[in-house]
Parts: structure tokens; sequence; C-alpha cells
């Protein structure tokens, strides 16, 4: 097993347990009896499932069809529309009035969209779309920042099937001209710019630079104007948003698409250099999305206000802020801005003003807030809050306590405190899940600190030995999924083979997630990290393999051995260790000229943190790079077990250039 997996043995036994209380449990909207229902009967259950959150232009005949395993098919038969199902049905029972959008910018620019309005924007985004040629199974690429519009975007291609493929804003030229190449998308919606810490910051430059140097797949770039800021213009390429959106009909009928109808590619990264373009469908995806955001969060749509901070760019954003709150006919916030611009009170103030009543956020958000300590939580009204979600990478028991008892426990400015604290719910799941996979029921589950404990009602996870065998509790392992579950991808685009190798071969007929895991005494699942060459730094994925290719793409690298160290706040910090071929020829600093270069061709967030120029890697005699022993001296740890190096001196060399 990987050095990830040491963390294993440190793990403390955790006594502590939160059972709901009896006024939580009394109105939550999921019971013990989904466990049951879905043990008894787990297709039955997504069956009356899939026929409880969505509305089916045609029902389904076949709930799965696994003849052709590991390739999935869920609610055969069935056709769907997402668009419709998130938008025109709640306006058609009378909801059109209900907010489903508080968009929030930087202070003082906000903008709220009811169903209603919402509705007749998609529609107008689907006809333009449209008009522009995009028809059923095209691809649009969309790159914007956390506005409306990329709602509206992702919607408009789900009302026509076709496919939209979000690239973070925060990715790089050549990250987003990859995208778009192996996708081969006709239309790239993006923005003139965002706001950036009460500046303008630029996207357009970057689609720019993205399409010049790809293949030739795209006809139009759609410009959403935001920042106001000047960008240069290509006639016959570029269109404005305003001339071409407002002015499209509202009219448009949803038709619906086939369950297995592809809703969107999301790129992820992986063990390799090149990003995986994860599949998602409609008809499984969506009934796993509705139905979790409803029973994880305890959604009651007409009374609560829900707020998920991941940018759209993250399959967080895919599923709990354009997909799940809009199916169920919630409200919910958006923000485009940073937690601490104009000040670090900026999410309370929100949550304050909205009301929000459930928050869904990343650890490293929480670790953050901690930080800068309670008093700034502390000086907001945050009564409104009743539910707190954690996601994207584990939760350390103490950032848990304090969310719980810091975020879950005011009951206004002046000090005031709940007698029952707000739940908090750590749900773990992945890009290629589509949705929440391990998650406590709030109203049900006593919940753990650091623990994300139990599968949700219909899912089958474990964790099993280098064998494939499940392990006792107390035990530690890998984390697989046994059976195959509505939301789950269904390829990965342009290279099947690649989806039965990284998720299928591992162990037999089971789905291996990639990440470390150990049962407690109680049977609950604790999640470890990653077991394979990903890094997790803020929430966000990175491949160790995809920063060491950009680095030796660098003409004064020879060698590069890049690795996730641990850190208090992120998670994991990127650290690279490389051999040069040459000395910059300007006298330049070697290390930021490469972190500037990483930067350039992955995006910001890939930027390792240090980089250590050495004379040699610890390598295997069979060549291996030696990771491990990397991590311990960018941890600051004393150095491991190197009896197996080839070259028993190459750590003592590496030591000495670091202390240099
Ligand atoms: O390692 C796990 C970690 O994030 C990985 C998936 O990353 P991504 O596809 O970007 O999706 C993130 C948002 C769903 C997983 O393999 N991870 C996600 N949630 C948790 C987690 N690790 C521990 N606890 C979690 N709740």
């Amino acid at each position: 097993m990987s050095d990830k997996h040491s963390t294993l043995d440190n793990l403390s036994h955790e006594d502590r347990s939160f059972a709901p209380s009896a006024a939580f449990a009394a109105q939550a909207v999921a019971h013990e009896d989904l466990y049951r229902r879905a043990a008894e009967d787990r297709l039955g259950y997504w069956a009356d499932r899939a026929r409880e959150v969505l509305t089916w232009d045609t029902d389904f005949t076949q709930t799965l069809d696994w003849s052709e395993a590991p390739v999935a098919k869920w609610f055969v038969g069935g056709k769907v529309n997402a668009a419709y199902n998130a938008l025109d049905r709640h306006v058609e029972a009378g909801n059109g009035d209900r907010v489903a959008i508080h968009f929030e910018g930087e202070p003082g620019d906000t903008r709220s969209y009811t169903y209603a309005q919402l509705t007749d924007e998609v529609k107008r985004a689907a006809n333009a779309f449209e008009s522009l040629g995009v028809s059923t199974g095209d691809r649009v690429a969309v790159y914007l920042p956390m506005i409306p519009e990329a709602v509206i975007t992702m919607l408009a291609c789900a009302r026509i099937g076709a496919i939209h493929s979000v690239v973070f804003g925060g990715f790089s030229a050549d990250a987003l001209r990859s995208r778009i190449d192996d996708a081969e998308a006709k239309l790239v919606v993006t923005a003139d710019g965002t706001w950036r810490r009460g500046k303008p910051s630029p996207l357009k430059p970057a689609v720019d630079e993205a399409v010049a140097n790809c293949a030739g797949s795209v006809d139009n770039v759609l410009v959403v104007k935001r920042n106001g800021e000047d960008v240069a213009w290509t006639d016959g390429l570029d269109l404005w948003w305003d001339d071409v959106v407002p002015a499209a009909s509202p009219e448009h009928t949803a038709e619906g698409h086939d369950a297995e109808h592809p809703l969107f590619v999301l790129y992820t990264s992986g063990t390799t250099g090149k990003p995986k373009g994860i599949i998602h469908t409609t008809g499984g995806y969506l009934v796993q999305n509705a139905a979790t955001h409803r029973d994880t969060f305890d959604l009651h749509p007409e009374t609560d206000v829900f707020w998920c901070t991941a940018d759209i760019g993250w399959v967080t954003g895919h599923s709990y802020v354009t997909y799940g709150p809009l199916v169920n006919g919630a409200t919910q916030v958006i923000y485009e801005g940073t937690p601490d611009t104009p000040h670090q009170g900026r999410w309370w103030e929100i949550v304050e003003k909205y009301g929000v009543s459930i928050l869904y956020t990343a650890p490293t958000a929480i670790r953050t807030m901690m930080k800068w300590g309670r008093e700034i939580p502390d000086g907001y009204d945050l009564s409104s809050l009743r539910v707190l979600g954690s996601v994207g990478e584990p939760i350390n028991p103490e950032a848990w306590m304090w969310y719980r008892d810091v975020i879950g426990t005011n009951a206004g400015k002046n000090g005031e405190r709940k007698d029952e604290p707000t739940p908090i719910v750590d749900t773990w799941w992945q890009t290629e899940t589509g949705a929440h996979m391990i998650a406590p029921l709030p109203g049900v589950t006593a919940t753990k600190p650091g623990s994300a404990q139990v599968p949700v009602p219909g899912i089958t996870v474990d964790v099993v030995d280098e064998n494939g065998a499940s392990v006792a509790d107390g035990e530690g392992g890998y984390l697989v999924i046994r059976d195959p579950w509505p939301a789950m991808l269904r390829g990965i685009w342009g290279d099947m083979d690649r989806y039965r190798d990284t998720y299928w071969s591992r162990f037999e007929d089971m789905y291996f997630a990639g990440d470390g895991a150990k049962k407690d005494e109680d049977g609950d699942i604790w999640l470890l990290g990653r077991v394979d060459d990903v890094m997790n730094v803020s929430g966000h994925r990175l491949s160790t393999t995809e920063i060491e290719s950009s680095l030796v793409a660098n003409s004064l690298v020879a060698e590069a051995a890049v690795v996730g160290a641990k850190d208090e706040t992120t998670g994991e910090a990127v650290y690279a260790f490389v051999i040069l071929q040459r000395e910059p020829e300007g006298g330049e600093d070697v290390v930021e000229l490469l972190r500037a270069h990483v930067a350039k061709e992955i995006g910001a967030i890939a930027k390792p943190r240090g980089i250590f120029v050495v004379p040699e890697l610890p390598k295997t005699r069979s060549g291996k790079i030696m990771r491990r022993l990397l991590k311990d001296v960018a941890e600051g740890r004393e150095v491991g077990d190197s009896t197996t190096l080839a070259d028993a001196t190459v750590m003592a060399q590496i030591a000495d250039s670091v202390r240099r």
C-alpha cells in the first residue's frame, strides 16, 4: 500500500457520537425506512425513487441493464428532460414565483431569479444555442465564473440534449485547449472576465488563446459581459451573449431524452498526465442527485435556502448547484467572490442576509475560518442554519467539531447559542460517482466527528484488502463499490479501455475508488485519502503525473517528481523535486520560473508550493521513483526506509540540497 495508508494506524478511535434531536428527527424528510427498503430490493428502491424525484416523459421499462458490465444502463427505455425537471415543472406546479437563485457578486451586485424567470432565460438560451447550430449530442465548452449564466448555459444545453463540458475558470488556456479538443466542442460559452477580490480579472484572453491553438472544432464563442473590460474580438467567431440570448424566443418545448443520453462530460485528474473526460448520462445521474440532495440535506424546498460554495467547474457545482437543488425546486444562493473579500466575514454576512439554512462546503474552508478566529462568525446571526455539509477531502475531527460548535450553535450575533447544534453531514463521493455515496442521514444517523460513516440507501460500498476480501471492523484497506449505482460514470470520453482499466480491473467485479478507508469498531467508514498518484489540494483534485509532465516539458528540467505533502489548512500542498537540464540563461530564479510555468500550463491551483532543485531522484533498482521518501522530506520528517534504493546516498544528497 502507498504511504498514505500509514495514516491508518494513526487514526484514533472516536467515541463521540451525536444522535439527531427528537425535534429534528420528527420533521426529517428521510427515515430509517429508506435503508430497509433499499436492503430488501435495491433495484426496486431505485425504481421507486426514480419515479418519485423526476417527471418522466416516458416511463422506463427496466431499472438496470448490467449485461455489458462495467457499462451500465439505468432506467432503460425512459425518456426525461433535465431542464424540464429543473425548471418548467415547478412553474407548472404553481411555484413560478419561488426564488430559484439568489446571486451574490461583489457587495451590492446582486440579482435574484424566480423559477419562472430562470425558465424563461433557459428557454431563450436553448433557442439561441440552436440558432448557432448546436443540436443534440454536440459538445459545448463552458468557461464561466460563478454567475447565473453558468447555470443557465448548463441547463440550456441539457434542454436541447447538447453535452456540456464545464472547465473551471482557474484552468489555463492550455488546459482549456486540451479539453476543447478532446471533446471537440462546437461552442464555447465564456465571459469577458470575472471579479476577483474587488478587481476585474480576465477570462476571454485564455479562451482566445485556446481557440487559436485548438484543432478547429469551435464555430462560435459566446461571451457574457461581466466585468466590462475591453476584450479582443474576432468577427464571425465571437458573439456577445447580450446580442444573441435576450433576442431569442422565450418559447421552447423540452423534449424527453433517452435516460442514457449523455448529460455532460467533466474532466478530472487521474493517475496519468492526461485528464479524463468523465461521462454522466441523464436519468440515473439526476435520480441519485435529486434523491441525495433531498435526503442528505433534509431538504424542505418550500422553506430552505441552500448554499453550496463549490464552483460549477467541479462536480460538486454540477450536482449540488446546477442539478440537485433545481430539480428539487429549492431556493439557493450562488456566490461569485472569495470568502475574505471585502472582509473575512463575507460568507457569514451572506448566510445572515439570505437566511441560508443548509450550507455545503469543503474542510479547507472550515479550517481557514478556524484560523481566522471564531469572533468573525460569532459576529453574525447564523440562527437560520439547520444542516451543515462537508465534501471534497477528509474532515479532521477538530474541524468537524468547530463546524458544529461555532457555526452549528450560533443563534444570534449577541452570543446566543442553540440548545441543539445543527447536524453535520460529511459526504464522500467523486466526479465519477456523480452524487453522494457515503453520508449520514441527518435525521437518522448518530453522527461521528471525522467520519462519513455509512453508504447512502441503495449504495453498497465496502473496504477490502489487497485481494479484494472485505476487511473486518477496525481494519483498513481500499474503498470499493460493489454494485452499479444510478449516478455512476458511464465511461471516459473517447477511451472506454481506460474506463475499464482505471476502475474495474484492480478488483474483480468491484469499482475501485482510489481511496484508502477504514472501518471502525462500529463498522463506520473513515476516508483516509487517495492511495494513487492523485493529490487533493483544498478539495481540488490534481495529478502528480500531470504536474510532472508539465515540469519536464520545460526545457530547463531533466526530471521531476511531484508529491502532495500534508498541510494543516489545504489538506495537501504540492511539492516538486526537479533535476535541472540547464540553468536559466538570464540568471532568473529557476524556482519562480518553474512555478509560473506550471501555473501557465495547468492553472494557478496546480502551482507547486515548493520546488527543490536536487542532483538526483530516489529510484528503486527498477527505476521507479520512491515518492514516499520525497514526501518525508517535504513534510520535514525523518526519511523512512530507503533500503530498496538503487543508490543509497541519494537521500543524503537530496536532504543536502533541500537544506541549502
Ligand atoms: O479522495 C476522495 C476525496 O475527493 C476525491 C474525489 O475528488 P473529486 O472527483 O474532485 O470530487 C470531489 C467532490 C465530490 C475522492 O476520491 N473526497 C471527496 N469527498 C470526501 C473525500 N475524502 C474524504 N472525505 C470526503 N467527504
